[in-house]
């Protein structure tokens, strides 16, 4: 597969074409931002983590039947998926507050919520990424209530299949977020799933092994990052 023009260049990812039109090749970059990109830095070792955290997570996700964008890992940082048309939507499932649903709603970080949460964001670097509802979403036409539909539910099967696969890894799955695209009619789970997406504590100690340890200054994020992976791996 040849690597052709760089496409699009994002925070912590480059997207390729490659000879096939049907697939995209994804680069993983160490660079890191946070705060909608007030906070800028770099996570050595994070391209590769990521990499691997989320070729892992698209394996299993698609061993139970969820339609990924993901094909294959070709190198270290890189992976080949197929081509989307971006839904821009965020969809942010919650198991425990943290975060900005613990700021907006007063509740300490690590209440537990007695069902998952789950919150749409308009994808807008201008606007911020604003929280948005069905009623938003149908006045921007940012997708069909049919789809809305799906989007929910196979986050919320996304969400169950993965605490389940973290727990005996002492891996709380606290949130997350997805993205979803269309390709050939289908909609498939897009992006990543990796410790820049999602937040994982460790489920005795309750340790932040995520993002959280870059956006609040906590040190040791790529150790955080590499014992995610090593959970994961075994
Ligand atoms: O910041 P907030 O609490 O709303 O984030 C919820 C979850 O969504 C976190 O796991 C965070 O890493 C993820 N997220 C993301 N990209 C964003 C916003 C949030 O991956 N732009």
């Amino acid at each position: 597969m040849q690597k052709g023009e760089l496409l699009y260049e994002g925070k912590a990812k480059k997207i390729y074409r490659t000879d096939d039109p049907d697939v995209y090749l994804v680069e993983y970059k160490d660079d890191a931002t946070a705060f909608n990109g007030l906070k800028k830095g770099t996570i050595s070792g994070k391209g590769e983590l990521n990499n691997r955290i989320s070729a892992h997570f698209f394996h299993l996700l698609e061993e139970k039947g969820i339609a990924t964008h993901f094909l294959e890992q070709v190198s270290e940082r890189e992976m080949l998926v197929r081509t989307l048309e971006i839904i821009p939507i965020e969809v942010v499932v919650r198991n425990i507050a943290a975060g900005s649903l613990a700021k907006r709603l007063g509740l300490e970080e690590g209440t537990a919520l007695p069902r998952p949460v789950v919150e749409y964001y308009y994808k807008s670097d201008e606007l911020g990424d604003p929280m948005i509802n069905d009623d938003h979403i149908a006045a921007l036409n940012l997708a069909t209530p049919d789809e809305l539909a799906a989007l929910k539910k196979t986050a919320l099967t996304v969400n169950n299949i993965l605490r389940e696969y973290l727990a005996p890894r002492r891996l709380e799955l606290v949130d997350f977020k997805l993205e979803f695209g269309r390709h050939r009619g289908k909609i498939l789970l897009g992006d990543e799933i990796s410790p820049d997406t999602c937040r994982f504590w460790d489920t005795r100690t309750g340790e932040k092994l995520d993002k959280d340890r870059f956006r609040r200054d906590l040190g040791g994020v790529e150790e955080a990052y590499r014992e995610v992976w090593h959970r994961l791996a075994g």
